[in-house]
């Protein structure tokens, strides 16, 4: 994938972080996921009162991209307020299999950056070929 699209991601997680609904935690975050067919997806964290409730900005990402009919993604980037950049959780590295299982990962804390693979963040996954 290009830069320049890695570029046009970021600022999208940027963007929606922005927007992140936090109270308890005080740590936004923001995400943005790329369509095999070219579209941005945003999401951001929505926290509840009932926290096991809460919403990380992966999977609102990823629920935004399938509600517009995508189906294949090909990248994702997720922009905290952490003091260095950090990984999807075990619940969104999950979900987000269902649909990548090889997607590329940006993650970014300002302007520090690590690289993730999906594959290599969750090898072993469970999918759907296990319910045969
Ligand atoms: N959170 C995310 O949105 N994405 C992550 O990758 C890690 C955690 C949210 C969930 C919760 O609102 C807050 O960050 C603290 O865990």
């Amino acid at each position: 994938m290009d830069e320049s699209a890695w570029t046009e991601l970021k600022r999208a997680a940027v963007g929606a972080r922005a927007n992140a609904y936090a109270p308890y935690s005080g740590f936004a975050v923001g995400a943005a996921v790329l369509s095999a067919s070219g579209r941005v997806f945003i999401g951001c964290n929505v926290e509840n009162a009932s926290y096991g409730a809460t919403l990380c900005a992966e999977r609102a990402a990823l629920t935004a991209a399938v509600a517009a009919g995508e189906r294949e993604l090909r990248a994702l980037v997720i922009a905290s307020v952490a003091k260095s950049p950090t990984p999807p959780c075990g619940i969104c590295r999950q979900c987000l299999a269902e649909l990548a299982p090889g997607l590329s990962i940006r993650s970014y804390a300002g302007d520090a950056r690590a690289d993730y693979e999906l594959a290599s963040l969750l090898p072993e996954a469970f999918g759907r070929g296990h319910l045969d």
